[in-house]
Parts: C-alpha cells; structure tokens; sequence
C-alpha cells in the first residue's frame, strides 16, 4: 500500500513549502516540460526503474517528477552530505497527489546535513528495492553510485572486502564498512545488482573522469552516457549556474562585500570562468591559477592575473578552488592566508581544499558560526621567517561544494538545459541500447540543439532560419545539426 513508501527525510511537514517552490521552478524549466509534453501518453521509460543520486534540490524534483510522468520507478539519495533541500525532498515523497500521512510520491533518501555513514547507508537505499530486484538504471552525479556498486561487486567476487589502510580518507573506511556490513546481510547483493544495470548516465566533470578511468581500466560493467560533455551541460550549467550559485553560497554563509577585495580562483575550466566572470561582476580583482597553458592563456585573454597561489595567497581575501584536483588548497596555504580570508571549494569532491591538515595545525580551533560556515583560528606563529599573529580564516562547507552546501545550487533555467539532458539520456540508454555499447558515450549533436531549442523561446530569443542555398552552401541540412563534432563552441 502507500503508506509503506519507503522514504528518509527530514520532516514530511515541510512537503507544502517544497511543493510550492517546485510549482515555481517548473515555470522556469521549458526544457523538461517539453519533454514531457513530447512524451506525453508514450511513457519511453516504463519498465526503467532508475536509482538516482544527485543533489536532492527543488529542481532535481522537477526532474525526479519528469522521469516518472514518463514512466519510471525511481528512487533518490543526493550526492552530498549538505545539498538537500529538506522541503523539496519532502515534496518528492508526498508527491502531488499524497498527504504527509499517506505519502503517494518517490521514495526519497536524504536530507541536509548527513554524517557520511548516513550518506553511503543513502546511496545504498537506492540499490535495494523492496520487490527484491535491483535498479536498472542509475543516474548519477560524481559517480558515487556507480562507485558503490563498482566496488561492491568487486569485492564480492573476490570475497573480501580490503581493509582500511593507514592514510586512507575517512570516507573510504565509510564505503568500506558499508559494503562489509551489507555483504554480511546478502553476500550477493551487488554482483544482482551490476547484472541488473543497463546502463549510467553521469552529470557532472568530475563523474565522467571517473567513468573514463574505469573504461580505460577496463573495468567498466555497463555503458554510460556522459551528460557532462553536452554543450547545453557544461558550457551552460558550469559556467552559468555557477556564475549565479558562486556568489550565491559566499552571501549567504557570509555577506562579505566582494567589490575592491582579491578573490583567487583556482582553475580556469567551465566552473573556473564562471567563478571569475561573477567575482569581476562585483568588483574584485579575481587571480587566477591554473596548470593548463591554454586556460591559463585564456585566463589572461580575460584580462586576469595568472599567478602561482603560494605567491597570492597572502593577498587573498577570498580563495575559491574550482579545478576537480586534490590538494589546491593545502594547510600551509592557510596558514599564509590574511586574517578572515574567506575559503571555499565549488569543484564537486571535499579534497581540492586539504581540511584533514587543516585541523591538524597545532594550536588551531575551530568554532561553528552557523551550520557550513566555520571559522578556524590559527595560534601566533612563524611562516615563513615571518611573524604572524593570531588570526583566523572563514571555511565554507566544510571544503565541500559550497553553493550547494551555503546556498541552493544552480537556478532552475540552467538546470533545465543539464536536466533535460539527462532525461533525453535516460531515454536513449533505455530504449536504444543497441546503439550505446560498453563505453562512455555522448549525446548526438542534434539532441544538444534540440535542448537549446526548447529554452530559447521562454528567453525571447528568435532564431535565424538558413535558406536552402545558404544550407548547402555550409554543408549542412536546414534542421541541423549544424557545427561538426570538433567544434568547441
Ligand atoms: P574543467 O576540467 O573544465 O576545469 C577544471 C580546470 O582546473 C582545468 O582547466 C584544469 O586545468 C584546472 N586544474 C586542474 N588541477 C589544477 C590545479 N592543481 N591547480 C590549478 N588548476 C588546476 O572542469 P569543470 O567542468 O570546470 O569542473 C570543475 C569541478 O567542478 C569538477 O569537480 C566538477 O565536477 C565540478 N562542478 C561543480 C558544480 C557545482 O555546482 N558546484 C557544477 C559543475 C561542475
């Protein structure tokens, strides 16, 4: 029956609040109304039952709530410990139809705010479904459920799962505890669950790195379409959504003014430039760090500064890390850094800032100003041959992606093109598998115009029709596609 929807959340309570922003959001996200629309009565995803795991925000339900008008079981968890949005994922489990006594929607497995055991225990809820079968599909963000399942099934066959090794992250002993603690319940649980998947479809950068690892490794159980790597994904979402969410999550957790300080931005990529564009739109003077010579060049195309940041660390008043690296950020760097220097990571991983050497500079506290904004204090202390006194430094997030963890992410319009994406990802690895074998795929080009189609209307922009002539003149057809697939936009 309903009330057996398996679901945690915060508090049902808040479903109301969500369901309203949700209402809102669907206003601002013509792409995925128009593949509903496109697909109303067909239902190309019946029969997918689809575990996804991506930040639980109020646009992810417009587009958990999409998946299912076109047919899918679905079952969430977010992809951060901080991202959820407790009154959006409390909507997606009353859904439009149900009470908060008698909760009609998706089973949703998050909320702001997990320890990171809570997190994996999260990830596994959306592999184990009731009726015993697994998903066959994932939809992932950073490739975190892919990992679980990865691993889980490799450990299985091997009949071990490794122990913790002196030095390994934290996390890591999380993922290994929770795939030895789940073997003992069902020593068959992931190799089930692998043979079931068809295939992923992964958001975001760092992801697909992932996925191309493992593909290369060739480890890789199942094909992939990186959504990523979509125009209407990373040149759009990284870069715009960012552009919005950076300043977003600093005003929030701080408001700070930005204008007339030095912000450093490390990495030039999407997420880089979107970073630098907002931080120059307030009035700083943004430095750049790269290790690519064409971003690097580029950087200063922009009219940055490009410098080393154990040169301008000391300036910074704020140091933001958008490069899907580890260690940009290292303790000696914060112990360089001015006093209330602000520090966040945007990038999609909590290793880009090194917050375990952090807390272990002697002498450093560390005192909780709200929820995801700490501030940590640095005894008097030499750096350098320099006498530095007491001083302290504001970290966002905990060194996790702070506009998800400060802020609400990126805007709906943006979310709309990545989601819609993912959707018409969804669509083709479910109904066409023939044409995504093992590997990592993208999206055929005449699907990225089409979802810049579906938002141009609701922007007003009115696009230029080629002639016939001026079509074969170019060598293309009048519908497109109309850049080759070197292009670069
Ligand atoms: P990208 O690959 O386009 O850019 C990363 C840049 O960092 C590259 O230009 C690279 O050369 C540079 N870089 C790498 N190591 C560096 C180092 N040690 N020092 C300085 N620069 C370095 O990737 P993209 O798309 O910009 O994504 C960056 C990260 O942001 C990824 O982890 C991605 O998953 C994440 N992301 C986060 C979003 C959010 O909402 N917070 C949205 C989209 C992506």
């Amino acid at each position: 029956t309903s009330t057996s929807l398996q679901h945690r959340v915060r508090d049902l309570s808040l479903a109301p609040a969500g369901r309203h922003q949700i209402r809102l959001a669907e206003h601002e996200m013509p792409g995925l109304t128009a593949l509903r629309r496109r697909y109303e009565g067909q239902a190309p995803l019946a029969g997918a039952r689809i575990a996804g795991s991506l930040h639980m925000t109020v646009q992810t339900a417009v587009l958990i709530e999409t998946l299912v008008e076109l047919g899918a079981e679905v079952r969430w968890a977010s992809c951060n410990i901080f991202s959820t949005q407790d009154e959006a994922a409390a909507a997606v489990v009353v859904g439009r139809d149900g009470t908060r006594e008698d909760p009609q929607g998706v089973p949703v497995f998050a909320w702001k705010g997990e320890t990171l055991e809570e997190y994996w225990w999260c990830t596994t809820q959306i592999m184990l479904w009731p009726d015993g079968q697994g998903p066959n599909m994932i939809l992932d963000d950073g490739g975190d459920a892919t990992l679980l399942v990865h691993k889980g099934r490799e450990w299985e066959q091997r009949g071990a799962v490794p122990t913790a090794e002196e030095g390994d992250p934290e996390e890591w002993r999380v993922i290994l505890e929770t795939v030895r603690s789940g073997l003992v319940e069902d020593p068959q649980r992931w190799t089930r669950v692998a043979d079931g998947i068809r295939g992923v479809t992964e958001e975001t950068t760092t992801g697909v790195h992932r996925l191309y690892q493992l593909h290369e490794a060739g480890q890789l159980l199942f094909p992939a379409i990186n959504v990523n790597d979509s125009v209407t994904k990373s040149k759009f979402d990284n870069v715009y959504g960012i552009r919005h969410s950076l300043l977003d999550g600093i005003n929030r957790a701080t408001d700070v003014l930005i204008g007339g300080k030095v912000a450093v931005v490390c990495g030039f990529g999407d997420v880089g430039k979107g970073c630098a564009e907002a931080l120059r739109g307030q009035g700083a003077r943004v430095i750049v760090t790269e290790i690519d010579p064409i971003c690097a060049l580029q950087a200063t195309m922009e009219g940055y500064q490009v410098a080393r940041l154990d040169e301008v660390v000391g300036q910074a008043d704020f140091v933001v890390t958008a490069t899907g690296c580890r260690d940009v950020v290292t303790a000696d760097h914060v112990r360089a850094m001015k006093d209330k220097a602000v520090v966040g990571n945007i990038g999609h991983f909590d290793n880009e800032i090194d917050m375990a050497g952090v807390a272990q500079i002697p002498g450093v506290e560390r005192t909780e100003i709200k929820p995801q904004v700490h501030e940590w204090t640095l005894p008097a202390e030499e750096v350098d041959g320099e006498q530095r006194p007491e001083r302290s430094v504001i970290v966002l997030s905990e060194g996790r992606l702070l506009n998800l963890g400060n802020a609400t992410g990126h805007p709906s319009f943006v979310m709309s093109t990545s989601f819609a994406n993912q959707v018409l990802a969804q669509v083709e690895l479910f109904t066409r598998p023939d044409d995504y074998p093992l590997g990592v795929h993208t999206l055929p080009k005449a699907l990225d115009e089409e979802v810049a189609r579906f938002h141009l209307e609701s922007v007003g922009a009115d696009l230029t029709e080629l002639t016939k002539e001026q079509a074969s003149y170019l060598g293309v057809d009048v519908a497109g596609p109309y850049k080759p697939d070197h292009y670069r936009y």
